[in-house]
């Protein structure tokens, strides 16, 4: 009888302890594999949505609040992010114009004009990749990866000289695939900058966010140079939320969470700087689209988020945060840290989605870096995208 229940409790032992190894395995599971949030155009205070609005009328009054002829180009000239590596599709879209994205065997991403110049199917739809080549799935047409040449049509006995898709110039780094969009169809007048930490793997990839934003593409990195609105939108403690009607909440008031020019952010409580939790950030913007956040911690060492605004069509912008940090730090870190980003980044999220862009707004002389950077911005537009269709030729605008 007493062996019996010595048994038992044996067996109980060991269950348990299986169980909380799993759970173990689970959590650890959990914290290791990077995380990956995505947020539609709905989700972030987005006032149609508070309207039970459907998304045709969401797209209409997004429309309406920028009046036609008050905004820039949609498309400024420069690379914009198109797929992550890891995540490579056959099909994309950026700026305004459906890809097809595909990797060759021989290694190498292109990007091609996703309709095929023959009939207009769509190539990223049940297009193949042989060898070399991307194959039409509608008659068979093979498209060279480098050229866009035509090289076979099945039935044909010769393939004419002309018979070629439009390739657009790409590149891939940073774990990232970009393309490089210029209306008068200049080829690339500079390269995306290497990290070289992440592409040497010393820094990991830890997470991502995606969200979409119904607001001009100039407006996300006009942000940084508008220092007034770091106390307001910023400051406020960021467990206290993105959502800005609740500015009143008790957390809000208690921490304050403040931000010097992108450079610096620190935590204070009831207006004294709590030690430890420094963080210094170094904000590089790069063309019109990219935005390398470095930071670096005493303790926690250092890492980048990548910043990527894709304008997938006009007023509507993909921004993608990549965060890539040091291996040797606990994956938890720079969770903990992207997820942080996305609520402060989600604040702005909340003003842009609701917004519209000024063309002479009331600037004051605290407000003049908001200038220099609209001059610094209008680089990346020339007198071709000042007629870009999309502004001129459809019933809407
Ligand atoms: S439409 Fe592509 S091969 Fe005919
Ligand atoms: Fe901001």
């Amino acid at each position: 009888m007493w062996d019996h229940d010595a048994d038992r409790w044996t067996y109980w032992t060991l269950g348990i302890a299986l169980l909380v190894f799993l759970a173990h395995l689970f959590l650890l599971r959990l914290c290791c594999r990077p995380s990956d949030v995505r947020r539609s155009p709905y989700d972030v205070g987005y006032l149609p949505r508070r309207t039970h609005c459907g998304d045709w009328d969401t797209k209409n009054l997004t429309r309406r609040r920028h009046r036609r002829g008050s905004i820039p180009p949609h498309f400024p000239n420069g690379w914009y992010r198109v797929l992550d590596s890891r995540d490579l599709r056959l099909t994309a879209l950026c700026p305004g114009e459906q890809l097809a994205v595909f990797r060759a065997d021989e290694g190498q991403v292109s990007i091609f004009h996703a309709y095929c110049p023959h009939l207009g199917a769509n190539l990223a739809m049940g297009g193949k990749v042989r060898g070399n080549c991307l194959e039409c799935p509608f008659h068979g047409w093979r498209f060279r990866a480098e050229d866009g040449k035509c090289v076979e049509i099945p039935y044909a006995r010769k393939v004419p000289e002309f018979a070629r898709t439009k390739v657009w110039p790409s590149c891939e780094m940073n774990g990232l695939i970009y393309m490089w969009y210029h209306c008068d169809g200049i080829e690339p007048e500079w390269n995306v900058p290497k990290q070289e930490e992440v592409v040497s793997g010393e820094w990991v990839f830890r997470g991502r966010t995606e969200h979409y934003i119904t607001a001009h593409i100039q407006e996300i990195p006009e942000n940084a140079a508008d220092f007034a609105h770091l106390q307001y939108v910023h400051t406020p403690f960021v467990l206290g939320g993105a959502n800005l009607q609740y500015t009143c909440s008790w957390l809000w008031r208690t921490f304050r969470h403040c931000s010097l020019m992108n450079v610096e952010h620190s935590l204070t409580f009831c207006g004294r700087k709590i030690p430890g939790v420094d963080l210094k950030v170094q904000a590089r913007q790069v063309g019109p689209a990219l935005v390398y956040l470095n930071f670096k911690h005493p303790v926690f060492g250092q890492g980048i988020i990548l910043q990527c605004v894709t304008p997938v069509e006009p007023l509507l912008q993909q921004v993608t945060h990549h965060i890539y940090y040091k291996s040797t730090i606990p994956p938890i870190i720079p969770k903990i840290l992207l997820h942080l980003e996305r609520i402060q980044f989600e604040r702005d999220v909340y003003i842009w989605n609701n917004k519209t862009y000024m063309k002479t707004p009331l600037l004051i002389s605290e407000d003049s870096p908001i200038g220099r950077h609209r001059r610094w911005y209008s680089q990346f537009y020339t007198e071709k995208s000042k007629r870009s269709p999309p502004q001129q030729n459809t019933l809407e605008w």
